[in-house]
C-alpha cells in the first residue's frame, strides 16, 4: 500500500477530527524530519499512522492488548488508552501492512517516549505535541526551539511539558518517560 492507499483505509477507521490530526503529525513529522535530517518517508508514514488503535474503545484495549501479548503493568491497567500505541503499532503491521520495525517502534514509543529512542521516534512523539491543531500555552515554546536547537534538547522541553501536564491532571506517570527524559538529560547537559 502507498500513502494514499492508507490514508484512504485509515480514514474509515477514525473519526473526521481525529483524520485531520493524522495528516497533521504526518506533515509536521516530515518537516521535522526535514529539519533534523531524518528519513522523511518514514516521518510522513508514522505520523500517519500513528493513533491508527486510537479508536479501539476503552473498555477493549485491555482485552486486545491480552491478545497480542503486549505487557499490561498498573498503569496500562489504570490508564488504558495508553495501549493505543502498542495496539497502533500491531495494527500498522497487520492491516497498513508496514513491516519496517523503525516506523513500528516510532508508534509505539509516541505515549510514553523511552530511554533511547530513535530519532523518528524523537520526532513523531513531538510532531504529536506540536502540529498545528494542538493548543496548549507553552506549545510556542516548544515550536521556537525546533528552530534553535538541537532534537535531544526539545525533546528534553517535550518530556518535561508532558511531565507536567500529567502532573496538573493527577495522573500516573509512566516510568518510560523519567528514564526517557533522564537519559537525554544526562547525555546532553550533565558532563560531570
Ligand atoms: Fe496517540
Ligand atoms: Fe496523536
Amino acid at each position: 500500500m502507498d500513502y494514499n492507499d492508507i490514508a484512504k483505509k485509515l480514514k474509515t477507521n477514525l473519526n473526521e477530527t481525529r483524520y485531520l490530526h493524522s495528516l497533521s503529525v504526518s506533515d509536521t513529522a516530515t518537516t521535522l524530519a526535514q529539519r533534523y535530517n531524518i528519513d522523511q518517508h518514514k516521518a510522513k508514514l508514522a505520523g500517519l499512522l500513528h493513533d491508527c488503535a486510537r479508536e479501539i474503545p476503552t473498555s477493549s484495549l485491555i482485552d486486545a492488548a491480552k491478545e497480542y501479548h503486549i505487557p499490561i503493568g498498573p498503569i496500562e491497567t489504570c490508564q488504558p488508552i495508553l495501549l493505543h500505541a502498542a495496539l497502533g503499532a500491531i495494527l500498522a503491521q497487520k492491516k497498513y501492512l508496514i513491516n519496517d520495525t523503525e516506523i513500528l517502534d516510532a508508534i509505539k514509543l509516541h505515549t510514553t517516549g523511552k530511554a533511547d529512542m530513535t530519532d523518528l521516534a524523537k520526532i513523531i512523539y513531538l510532531a504529536d505535541m506540536v502540529e498545528p491543531h494542538r493548543r496548549y500555552d507553552s506549545i510556542n515554546h516548544l515550536r521556537d526551539l525546533i528552530k534553535n536547537s538541537t532534537l535531544d534538547i526539545v525533546m528534553i522541553a517535550a518530556f518535561s511539558e508532558s511531565l507536567s501536564f500529567i502532573i496538573k491532571k493527577g495522573q500516573l506517570i509512566h516510568p518510560q518517560t523519567v528514564l526517557a527524559r533522564n537519559a537525554l538529560i544526562a547525555k546532553n547537559i550533565c558532563h560531570g
